[in-house]
Parts: C-alpha cells; structure tokens; sequence
C-alpha cells in the first residue's frame, strides 16, 4: 500500500479511496503519525469542489412541541449557511425531524395517536416554525420517510460486515429522555416530585432506569485511539475549543462498547435490525445517520459528506464528537469538518423543560418582537461557551437600542428628506475628507474609517468560528461610531448655499451610507428582512450584496464608487419599531414548578 504521506501530494480523491479500501478501515494499519496525517488532510481539505458546503442542525425530538432552544440551534446554523452563500459557496442546510424510539413511541401512546400521525403533526410544527423564522434550509429530512430507512439499513450492514457488531447481553442504567446509555459513575440518586427515590443521569437530571436485555453491540472500545488521533490532529475540530477538551477529556475515561439495538418487545417505533426482526436499532444510530441520508448516501454522498459541518447543542456533544465519528471511521466514511457546540439558553437559572414549565415558546416571541428581532437577539445574547438566561425584557432592550435607536436611527438621519432632499447616495470630496488630515475630518473620524474598513475581516473571523456574538459586537460598536461621526459633524447646521458646507454635508452623508451599506451586508445572515430593507433603502441591487462587494468606501481610496449618484430606493418605513414594555406580564412563561433535584 502507498504511504498516506506520498498520497497527500495527490487529489484527495485518493484519500478517499484509500479510506474506503478494505485495507484501510479502521486506520490500523498505518503508523500513528501517518494515520493523524491522513485524518487531518481529509479533515481539513477541500476535495473536488471547493464551493462546496454542508451544514446541519440535530435533528429535532418530535416527543413535544420546538421551543426557543430549538430555534437557537437552527438559527446558528441557518446563520452559516446563508454567510457561506454570501462568500460564493454552493451551500446545502439541512434540518429535520428524530422520529424514532421509545420516548417517541411513549409519547404517542399518551396523545391517543397512531405514532406517524404524532410525528407528521409535530414535524410540520417545527417545519412551521423554520419556515416563519426564516430558517432557510435546503433540505428537511424525517427520519421515518423511505429514503433514511434505507440509508440506515445500508451503514448498519457496512459496520456489521466489517465486523464491528456483534450480539451481547447489556446490563446498566438507560434514560428514556436522553435515550441515552450510562455507567454507574453518570448516575447519582434523587427524589421525584412524589418524594419517591429514583435514580436519575447526573448530566441531564433526567430519570433513568436499569435495563438488561440482548442485544447488538458495536466496537466502540476499538477506536478510542484513532478517534484521539483524529482530534489531536483536528483541533478545530470541535468548537469552541472549551469542548474540544471535554471531548478529549472524556476519551481519557472508560469507553466501552455501545449497545447498538433494543429488543423489539420493548421497543416497535423503529427501524429492524438487518437479518434480525427480533431486534430494533439504537435510535441514536438510526438519527446520526440523517446527515449521511441527506448528503445522498449510500450512492452519491462524497459531494456533500467531504464537506459536513455540524451545530449541535453541548447536551449532545458525546454522540457527535465521539459515537458519530467511530461510527463513521468504522463505516470508512470521512469525519465531520467541524463540530460547532453551542450552549443552553435557561430561564429563570434553570434548563427549560416542560416538566418546570417555563418553556418559552419560539414562535410566540418572535410574533411578538418580529422574526428578525429574535434572531438578532439570539445570536447577540448567546454565548457558545456558556448559558445564558432568557427574559422578554432583555430582547425588548437590546432590540430597541441597537436595532431601533442605533441602526434605525441612523439610517433615518441619513436618508431624512431634510439633510438629503434629492434623495441621493451624494458624492464623496476628497479634499473635505483627505487621506491625510487638514481637510474638516478629525482624528477620531479616521478611526472610525479604519474600524469599518476592518470590519468585514473581524465580523469574517467571528462567523467562522461561530462565535456570532462577538462579530454582532463589532458591528454595533462601529454603527455607535458612525452615530458619533454624524452627531460630531451635526450636518443639519450646515449651511447649504456656501458650496464648501454643501460639499462637506454630502461628504458626510456619503461616508455614512457607506458605512450602513457594509453593516447591512454584514448582517444579512443575522437579520434578512431588516438587512433587505436597509440595503434596499441604500439603492444597493440584489446583485451588490456579497461578501466581495464589501468593498467600503472606494472614493477615498481614489477609485470609483459605483453608488455614488444613484438614486436612494423607496422609503418604505420604519428599520425597526421600538418595542413596548407593557402587557408583557400577561406573556412571561409559567412561574417554575418543582425543581429538579440536583
Ligand atoms: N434528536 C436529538 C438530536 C439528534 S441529531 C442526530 C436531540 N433532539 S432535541 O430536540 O432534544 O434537541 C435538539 C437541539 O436543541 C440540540 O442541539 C439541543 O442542544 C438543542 N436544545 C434543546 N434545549 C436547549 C436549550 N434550552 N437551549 C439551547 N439549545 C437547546 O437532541
């Protein structure tokens, strides 16, 4: 066989062939530095297209209805997708519904439904909720349509003649909310609501029970170390880097193999083992391989399946950072690119659950604070690295100062008929605003110029590392600093009939157009509707609107500005209503109930 280093000369065409040769599955063959070399150059380049990227949300319960946790996922990655179309990217998006297991099952029952029933219910109500939120997925996928169940059945058979599955017997704790397996170490004891002592999964809180069943069992023990490999050599692997280490942690401990099936007395709302009716596969088996699903596996999946990028909520970070990828180095599939983990919004300091009542329900706020609105203040307040607590008066302040007052208001300036009768993106005058000082420009307004000229590399570097927040920062810094530029400069006492003032007021106009021209670019994967609008206002065309028009200000640089001259769009209101406080009370989720033990 070719040694991998002599292959990372080559296409990564031949990596992949190398990875699904059955020499090379797992990677055992090779020595640990060939093997970390070959996992990173798969990891990390791009093959065939370089256009091309794949993003995905978990797939979603359908046990109960989307709440704002829901929404917070999908609208991260709806964020990524639609910055990756900006930048020129052949973006695919996909989403969807887990429809499969005991809770599922359990929950269906409880409805009085037939499970199907249940599920299309619940799934056309998380598809509703996407659609209003503008989540602008390419693909949504239910895990109980045809199409999965057969890529299911086809990654179940490539593991089990690899001999990767083998029938066991399985003893130990397993939480029916978490459909999660636990050692004796994850589970600590608790009392229920009735005071009864139960036994619930430190991590979750959740109530989990003693099983012992047969079943299938797959070798997760096996690739502990080519799954460190893996992350050694991919140290972007997962981000933030906070849980890049907890995964790294958790592989220093016990990994024994995973139950892989259920018996199909206990458990019918599944897809059957291959060969085996007797038997149920593992609902997180069968819902991790939705992404496969989409991407076109098991027949034409390398377009997308090189380039998969995943955004899942910390809860689930085990399944994704270490069940996915030996699940996947098993089948001798390519490893995820990047693993985006973000953290958990609570309310009133504690996880929102239906059990506490304090579920804060999506689509309700976003009616109440517009779809934009919420997204913007989602992706603003929250931190990938930790929680954060949700209350409606902190949507109603941050929206009313940085969206109304700040962007709003500064748009409304500029555009006001009074300062700009003609209705015009006004010309620029060099000699007012020089590139060296000594024209009616001051030191701080050349700040300003190098602070949005950067802009679009910082916002640039804070999307790709989704920490969204700090790129939302920047731009409300530099749009706080382009008020200033215009407060400073007060262009309405301007006196027009002296031609130096009429050129200096246009001056200012112009820079501020630029400005809220970039800001509104920028923020097109955070807020469509508002950017359209704004972008629209400016005169700037659908065609003017991508990362490669982020070209600011190009007349004090000497160059021509396309917009200079242009007639401004029509005045079509408002940017964004500030929000009223009052009747607020009547809305604010259920007082909690019972806490939660630990
Ligand atoms: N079905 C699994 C995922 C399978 S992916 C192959 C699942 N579903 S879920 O409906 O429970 O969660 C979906 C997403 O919502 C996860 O990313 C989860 O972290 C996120 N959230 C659930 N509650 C949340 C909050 N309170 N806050 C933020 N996000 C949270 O897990």
């Amino acid at each position: 066989m070719r040694t991998p280093l002599l292959l990372l000369s080559r296409s990564c065409k031949s990596v992949h062939r190398l990875q699904q040769s059955p020499f090379f599955s797992p990677l055992t063959a090779l020595s640990r530095q060939q093997r970390i070399a070959v996992l990173r150059y798969s990891s990390t380049h791009s093959c065939e297209d370089d256009k091309s990227y794949y993003i995905t949300t978990p797939i979603f319960y359908v046990n109960a209805s989307p709440h704002l946790g829901h929404l917070y996922s999908a609208v991260i990655a709806d964020c990524l997708h639609r910055y990756k179309l900006l930048q020129g990217f052949n973006s695919r998006f996909a989403t969807g519904t887990d429809e499969h297991g005991l809770k599922i099952q359990q929950a269906a029952e409880a409805a009085g439904k037939d499970p199907l029933t249940f599920c299309t219910d619940v799934s056309e109500r998380f598809k509703h909720l996407f659609n209003s939120c503008n989540i602008s997925y390419t693909d949504y996928i239910r895990t109980t349509e045809h199409r999965h169940r057969q890529a299911v059945k086809h990654f179940w058979s490539v593991l089990c003649d690899k001999g990767l599955i083998y029938k066991g017997s399985y003893e130990g704790w397993y939480s029916t909310q978490d459909e999660s397996f636990l050692t004796a170490s994850q589970v600590a004891d608790a009392l229920d609501s009735s005071g009864t002592e139960i036994k619930v999964s430190l991590e979750s809180g959740h109530k989990v029970e003693w099983m012992k069943e047969e079943n299938y069992m797959f070798r997760l023990s096996a690739f502990r170390s080519q799954l460190l490999d893996w992350l050694r050599g991919n140290p972007g692997s997962v981000q933030p880097e906070r849980f890049y280490h907890a995964v790294l942690h958790w592989l220093q401990e016990d990994l024994p193999d995973l139950s892989v099936s259920r018996q199909r007395s206990r458990l019918q709302w599944g897809i059957p083992v291959p060969g085996d009716a007797e038997q149920t596969i593992y609902v997180w088996l069968d819902a991790l391989v939705n992404y496969l699903t989409v991407a076109g596996y098991p027949d034409k999946h390398e377009q997308w399946w090189n380039m998969a990028h995943h955004v899942v909520g910390k809860d689930i970070l085990k399944f994704h950072a270490i069940y996915w990828p030996a699940f996947l180095l098993g089948a001798g599939l390519p490893l995820p690119q990047t693993i985006y983990v973000h953290s958990h919004w609570t309310v009133g300091g504690k996880k929102m659950s239906k059990s506490l009542g304090n579920v804060v329900d999506p689509l309700e706020r976003s009616q109440m604070f517009t779809t934009d609105g919420m997204r913007y203040f989602l992706l603003r307040q929250g931190v990938p690295d930790s929680d954060c607590d949700y209350t409606d008066n902190k949507v109603i302040k941050l929206l009313n100062a940085e969206l109304a007052d700040s962007l709003g208001g500064l748009l409304n300036r500029c555009t006001a008929p009074a300062l700009n009768p003609a209705q015009v993106y006004p010309s620029f005058c060099p000699q007012s605003f020089p590139s060296e000082q000594g024209g009616r420009a001051v030191v701080e307004d050349y700040h300003m110029l190098d602070a949005v000229r950067n802009l679009p590399a910082v916002v640039e570097q804070h999307y790709e590392s989704t920490h969204v927040y700090k790129a939302l920062e920047a731009i409300a810094a530099c749009v706080r600093k382009t008020n200033g530029f215009v407060q400073r400069h007060a262009p309405w006492k301007l006196d027009r009939r002296d031609s130096e003032d009429q050129r200096w007021l246009d001056t200012i106009i112009h820079v501020s157009l630029e400005c809220l021209r970039i800001y509104g670019t920028l923020l097109q994967p955070i807020v469509p509707g508002i950017s359209n609008k704004l972008l629209s206002r400016l005169g700037v065309r659908p065609g003017e609107r991508s990362w490669a028009d982020v070209n600011f200000l190009p007349r004090y640089q000497g160059m021509d500005c396309p917009f200079e001259g242009r007639a401004l769009g029509s005045d079509s209101g408002v940017l964004f209503s500030r929000l009223e406080s009052q009747n607020l009370d009547k809305q604010k989720p259920k007082k909690t109930k019972t806490a939660n033990s630990i």
